[in-house]
C-alpha cells in the first residue's frame, strides 16, 4: 500500500524512498515505493510525470495510476533500478502545479456556478487539457461571463484553501454533496475554499486562489438533462495574468468610478433577467448568494472602499440603486410567482373522485335474479310499454272488464297505423298502447315463443297513477312463470318458500291469503312479517307501523295460471298448467331485515344522504 504524500503536501516537489518492486511489462517498467509525490490519474486530473532516480538509472515516469492500494509509476527505464535501491523521485513541476491550478480553478468556479444557478446536483469534472464541470440541471448560457467574471474576482480575492483528511463517516456529516463514487482505495480528503462549504476531493490544489490566475468559461453545453461548463485557465508561461479585479489585499484606490458603475450595472443586468427567470422557491436561495455576508454581489459592493474618497458619495448612490432595482425584481417575482404557479403538495392524500355504487334496487334486481337462475329460472325480457293485449286482453280481462281498474294504467293516447310493424315482423295493432301496469304482460308473450317447459323470471319497470307510503308510479316487478306438466300449488309455494328462505334467511314469516286475479286461479295475495315493525319492539302486536298497519306487508299476487290465459298463449291447458306470481322489487327489497324503509317513495328521492347508506 503505497502512501499518498501529495495529499497532505502538494507542493512537495521532490521525495527520497526505496524501491518496494520494479517489474517489466512489456516495454515498459513499472515501479512501486512505500510512498510516493506522483499523483496517479484519477477524479478527473491527469496524472503527473518526473522520473525516479537511482546510482544507475532513472524510470522517466510517463504515467502513474491506482493499481488496488499502490500507486504504479510506468514508464521507460534508461539505466538500470534494483527492488530496494533508494531512489529519488522528482515530479514535473511546471505541469503538476498547472494541474493544481485548474483543479482548484474548477472549485472556484464550482462554488460561483451553485450559488448563482440554484437547484443544480453535481456530476461530476475534468480538470485536464479539456477541463468542464458537469451537473443535472440547466444553466442559461447566458450567464457565461458572468460566471467568468465573478470567478476572477474571487480567485483574485485570494481566499486561501484548506485541505483536511477525514473519515467516511466525518465525510458524509460535513459536506452537502457525496459524489456516488468515492474512492475505495485511497484516504478521503475535504477540501474548503474559504467562505465557503466544504467538499470532497482527493487532487492537489494551490493553497490560495491567487495562485490560479486566470479563468475563461469557454462554454456552458447543454447535453438533455446535464450541463457542462467548460473552462480553461490561463498559461502561465504566456500572458501576464489581468485579473478582472486585484485581490482584496492589494493596494486600495485600484478601481477607478466608470469600472466600478459597469461592474454594478452588468451584474444587475444580469441578476434581473436571473430572477425573472428563477422559480419563487429558489428566489430566497439566490437572494442569498448574491447578498449575503459572502454574496456575490455584497463582495462587488465591498469594493466600494477601493474607490478614490471623492468617488464614495457618488457609488454609494450607485449601489443604492443597484439594490432597490434588484429589490423590486425580486418581490416582483415573488408576486408574479404566487398568481401563476399552482403549488401542490405532492405527499397529501389525493381527492378520491366520489365513487357510487348500484342503487339498492338494481342490487335487489341482481340478487333476486341469482335466487331464481339457482332454481332453473332465466330472466327474459317484455316490453315496458305494450299493448292493451298483452297487460289485460290476453289476462283474461275483456276490455271494459271491471277487473282492469284496479291497475290505474297510463295508456297513450295515440293511434297507431294499422297494421303496425312493431316489434317481431308482421306484428299488428292490438288495443291501446299502456304504460305497462305489471309484469304479467310477459306471460303470454312468453307462451308465445312457443317453448315449453316454461320457467321465466321477468323483470321490468311498471307504471301505475299511485303515490304514497307503500306505492310509487314508476316501480319494478318481478313476474315468475312456471308452466309444465302437471304443476301444483304445492310447486308455487315451494318455489315462493325458497325465494323467502334465500333472500331473507330462515327466520322471517310470510303469509297466503286467499285473493282474485282474473289471470291465476286460485289466487294468493303473499304477505311478510313486516320488516320496519320487526326493528320497533314499541309497537303492540298486530298494530303495525305506517308503512303495514298490521304487521304484515303485501309483496305481491301469485296463483295457478287460468286455463284461458293458457290457451291466449297457444298452449293446451288440457296438457300443460303451470303457475304464475308478481312481486314488488321495491317492496322485497324494503323488506329486507336492517332497511328500515318506511317510505317507498325514499328510492326514488334521490338524495345522495339516503342512497349512500346502501
Ligand atoms: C299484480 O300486479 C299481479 N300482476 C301479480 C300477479 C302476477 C298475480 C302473477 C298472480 C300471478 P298487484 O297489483 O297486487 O299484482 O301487484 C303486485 C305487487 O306489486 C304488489 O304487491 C306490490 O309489491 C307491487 N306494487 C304494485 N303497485 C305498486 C306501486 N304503485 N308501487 C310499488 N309497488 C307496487
Amino acid at each position: 500500500m503505497t502512501k499518498l504524500v501529495y495529499l497532505t503536501d502538494s507542493y512537495k516537489k521532490t521525495l527520497v524512498s526505496k524501491i518496494s518492486t520494479i517489474t517489466k511489462q512489456g516495454n515498459q517498467w513499472e515501479v512501486i515505493l512505500p510512498e510516493t509525490i506522483f499523483y496517479p490519474q484519477g477524479g478527473g486530473q491527469p496524472s503527473d510525470r518526473g522520473e525516479i532516480v537511482g546510482k544507475h538509472g532513472k524510470l522517466i515516469v510517463t504515467h502513474v495510476r491506482m493499481r488496488d492500494q499502490d500507486v504504479v509509476h510506468e514508464g521507460k527505464l534508461n539505466g538500470h533500478l534494483k527492488t530496494g535501491e533508494t531512489v529519488t523521485a522528482h515530479i514535473d513541476w511546471t505541469s503538476r502545479f498547472d494541474h493544481m491550478r485548474w483543479h482548484s480553478a474548477g472549485h472556484v468556479l464550482h462554488e460561483i456556478i451553485i450559488q448563482t444557478v440554484p437547484g443544480l446536483t453535481p456530476a461530476k469534472g475534468e480538470h485536464g487539457k479539456h477541463a468542464f464541470i458537469e451537473y443535472r440541471g440547466d444553466i442559461n448560457p447566458k450567464l457565461k461571463e458572468t460566471l467568468e467574471k465573478q470567478t476572477n474576482m474571487l480567485i483574485a480575492e485570494g481566499r486561501p484553501i484548506h485541505t483536511e483528511m477525514v473519515s467516511l463517516e466525518d465525510l458524509k456529516k460535513r459536506v452537502s454533496w457525496v459524489p456516488e463514487h468515492l474512492p475505495k482505495n485511497k484516504p478521503l480528503r475535504i477540501l474548503q475554499i474559504s467562505g465557503f462549504a466544504p467538499t470532497p476531493d482527493g487532487g492537489t490544489q494551490v493553497k490560495n486562489t491567487s495562485e490560479i490566475g486566470q479563468i475563461f468559461v469557454s462554454e456552458i453545453e447543454q447535453l438533455g438533462e446535464t450541463v457542462r461548463v467548460h473552462y480553461h485557465v490561463s498559461d502561465l508561461t504566456k500572458a501576464p495574468i489581468q485579473p478582472a479585479i486585484k485581490p482584496s489585499a492589494a493596494p486600495t484606490n485600484q478601481i477607478t468610478l466608470d469600472a466600478f458603475r459597469s461592474l454594478l450595472l452588468e451584474m444587475q443586468n444580469q441578476l434581473l433577467e436571473l430572477v425573472s427567470k428563477t422559480a419563487s422557491t429558489q428566489l430566497e436561495q439566490l437572494k442569498v448568494n448574491y447578498f449575503g455576508s459572502h454574496g456575490i454581489a455584497t463582495q462587488l459592493i465591498k469594493q466600494l472602499k477601493d474607490l478614490p474618497q471623492l468617488d464614495r458619495k457618488t457609488a454609494g448612490i450607485l449601489v443604492n440603486e443597484f439594490k432597490s432595482s434588484v429589490d423590486q425584481a425580486f418581490t416582483q417575482q415573488l408576486n408574479n410567482a404566487t398568481t401563476k404557479e399552482v403549488w401542490f403538495d405532492v405527499s397529501l392524500p389525493g381527492i378520491l373522485p366520489p365513487e357510487g355504487h348500484l342503487h339498492i334496487v338494481t342490487q335487489a334486481i341482481i340478487e333476486i335474479t341469482r335466487i331464481f337462475e339457482r332454481i332453473g329460472f332465466s330472466r327474459v325480457r317484455h316490453p315496458e310499454v305494450d299493448w292493451d293485449y298483452y297487460a289485460f286482453e290476453s289476462l283474461n280481462m275483456p276490455p271494459d272488464h271491471p277487473a282492469r281498474d284496479e291497475w290505474e294504467t297510463f295508456f297513450i293516447d295515440h293511434k297507431f297505423p294499422s297494421p303496425l310493424k312493431g316489434e317481431g315482423q308482421g306484428e299488428v295493432h292490438k288495443g291501446k298502447i299502456v304504460l305497462t301496469p305489471h309484469t304479467s304482460n310477459g306471460q303470454v308473450r312468453e307462451m308465445e315463443k312457443g317453448k315449453l317447459p316454461i320457467r321465466m323470471i321477468n323483470i321490468a319497470k311498471c307504471y301505475r297513477r299511485q303515490s304514497d307510503v307503500s306505492h310509487v308510479p314508476m316501480f319494478h316487478q318481478f313476474e315468475g312463470l312456471f308452466v309444465d306438466k302437471n304443476a301444483s300449488i304445492g310447486d308455487l309455494k315451494g318455489v315462493m318458500d325458497y325465494f323467502f328462505k334465500q333472500y331473507y334467511g330462515p327466520d322471517r314469516k310470510s303469509r297466503l291469503r286467499p285473493f282474485h286475479f282474473q289471470f291465476t286461479e286460485p289466487s294468493f295475495e303473499v304477505d311478510i312479517n313486516c320488516g320496519v315493525c320487526l326493528g320497533k319492539a314499541h309497537l303492540p302486536d298486530g298494530q303495525g307501523c305506517k308503512l303495514c298497519k298490521d304487521g304484515w306487508l303485501e309483496l305481491g299476487g301469485a296463483g295457478m295460471v287460468h286455463p284461458n290465459v293458457l290457451k291466449a298463449g297457444k298452449i293446451d291447458p288440457d296438457k300443460y298448467n303451470g303457475f304464475a306470481f308478481g312481486w314488488g322489487v321495491e317492496r322485497v327489497a324494503m323488506m329486507k331485515s336492517g332497511t328500515q324503509l318506511d317510505d317507498i317513495r325514499l328510492l326514488y328521492s334521490n338524495d345522495l344522504r339516503f342512497l349512500e347508506q346502501f
